[in-house]
């Protein structure tokens, strides 16, 4: 029987699904010329979807010539489709369940990241942006310095000095599309295949895929509630880089102590690594000014990657990575050949916005709308599970950790979450080593005004709930 994994989630058409991964297994020879498909009626069965929507599938891959039908006796794999060159590392299935991630109308989702755009000032960046365009040199319209427009690079080395204690020279700086393409460009220039890369664990799944591409010698890495841990690193293991989110670890939220900064740092100096400093949401800190950075410590080790994804919206597709000077050449080159640069007219639209003080204005705005849902939310959750939550990694960025005493999150709990229409992503999915995490959902809140945070903990109080029944209710938080 075909093994088909079939996702129930919002904006992901099983159809298509069914069509996609018979399909690809066509193409790369897993399922061969002549062989013979399950019926309609059996495959229904097996997957528990309708005859119709396999009916569909089906259809369409005939339609495709991948299928041929025989009447009476069912349906076969079509002559001549095999095409084992078929990229093995995502398929189509998986891409399609990624990009639509898009929530269903009415569900509270409690993701990670997501700024509040609806309190995004359009209206003054627009005015900026339109001014900008007029006025912008002849050159911002046609191919462009690699590195990103200098006026950019001048106005950000100086605002990474004032609001990060940074220094650095603006020919360290290249103006990236997003702290992703930053994190790609690392592993272009400085992987091949079998580095050795450590990376904290927990950590963010899509960076671990892009050093995956690149090598398989990925080793985790565990952290506490305040980051990496400097003792655990093995002995004798060379890594070429260390990937850290030192300011507000993503997921768990610690910050990280200065004498494990210090531990890293001479790490690195010692076994001639580079240190991947990703900076991606610290600038929402609410105990003051935001912690300092590892590249302030060391600027020839450290490679800081910093976005505009968080303090400003996702869709500008604008970061930086600040580099030590041996590193720029290379790195600008794989700049040039990978998008040329940077779209021009966007750097200088902010540069203006960072100029005029509206950014700092912005972020300033953001961080008290934040902390008061930051707080709204933690008094929630204190409020539907007392002394059965505990909260983690609060002091900074967009999202807490929640951990809930003796509930573990299955896939099955998550289902009924998403049927309760509250989307949620648990710890663990961010884990290279499973079951360190099974009891901790991240919630991110910048984007969710009161009403939806009060909505969604209803909604996650009533499906927790019933699953405290089943653990130990002697211990609890407060002990
Ligand atoms: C750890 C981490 N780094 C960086 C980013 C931002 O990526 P980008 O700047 O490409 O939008 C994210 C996104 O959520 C993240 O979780």
């Amino acid at each position: 029987m075909l093994h088909l994994d079939i996702q129930k989630e919002p904006g992901s058409p099983i159809m298509k699904q069914i069509y996609q991964q018979i399909r690809y297994k066509i193409l790369n020879g897993e399922i061969k010329a002549g062989e013979k498909l399950s019926s309609s009626r059996e495959m229904s069965q097996n997957l528990n979807v309708s005859r119709n929507t396999i009916m569909s599938a089906y259809e369409m891959l005939i339609a495709e010539g991948y299928l041929a039908t025989i009447p009476g006796s069912g349906f076969f794999v079509a002559q001549g489709v095999e095409f084992p060159e078929t990229p093995s590392g995502i398929n189509d299935y998986q891409m399609t369940a990624f990009t639509a991630r898009q929530l269903e109308e009415g569900t509270i989702g409690f993701h990670s990241g997501t700024p509040a755009l609806d309190l995004f000032p359009r209206s003054k960046w627009n005015k900026i942006a339109s001014q900008t365009f007029n006025e912008a040199p002849v050159s911002a319209l046609g191919y462009d310095d690699p590195q990103g427009r200098p006026e950019l690079r001048n106005i950000l080395a100086l605002y990474l000095k004032k609001v990060r204690g940074m220094h650095c020279h603006p020919d360290q700086i290249i103006i990236t599309t997003g702290a992703k393409q930053g994190l790609s460009l690392v592993a272009k220039c400085l992987l091949k295949s079998g580095s050795e890369v450590w990376i904290e664990d927990p950590s963010n799944i899509n960076v671990r895929k892009i050093f995956f591409y690149h090598t398989d010698h990925i080793v985790p890495i565990a952290v506490d509630y305040q980051g990496i841990r400097p003792e655990l690193f093995p002995a004798g293991g060379s890594p070429e880089l260390i990937f850290v989110t030192p300011s507000h670890q993503f997921p768990l939220g610690g910050v990280l102590p200065i004498q494990r900064r210090l531990a890293l740092v001479r790490f690195a100096q010692k076994s001639d690594c580079y240190i991947v400093e990703d900076d991606y949401d610290s600038e929402f800190s609410y105990r003051g000014m935001p912690v300092t950075t590892l590249q302030e410590l060391d600027n020839k080790k450290v490679i800081y990657i910093g976005t505009f994804s968080k303090i400003l919206f996702p869709s500008l597709r604008l970061g930086y990575i600040v580099l030590p000077f041996p590193l720029i050449e290379p790195f600008r080159e794989w700049k040039r050949l990978g998008d040329h640069h940077s779209n021009s007219l966007n750097q200088l639209t902010l540069m203006r916005f960072i100029e005029s003080g509206e950014l700092e204005r912005h972020i300033a705005r953001m961080k008290k709308i934040y902390h008061k849902r930051r707080d709204f939310l933690i008094a929630g959750l204190h409020e539907y599970f007392p002394d059965q939550v505990k909260i983690i990694g609060e002091m900074a960025g967009m999202h807490v950790v929640a951990e809930f005493l003796g509930v573990t999150f299955t896939a099955e709990l998550i289902q009924e979450l998403e049927k309760a229409r509250v989307n949620v992503i648990p710890v663990e999915e961010h884990a290279m080593v499973k079951g360190n995490h099974q009891n901790q959902m991240i919630l991110g809140y910048a984007h969710l005004d009161e009403a939806e945070i009060a909505e969604g903990l209803l909604r996650l109080e009533r499906i927790i709930k019933p699953a405290f029944c089943s653990s130990d209710g002697k211990k609890n938080y407060r002990e």
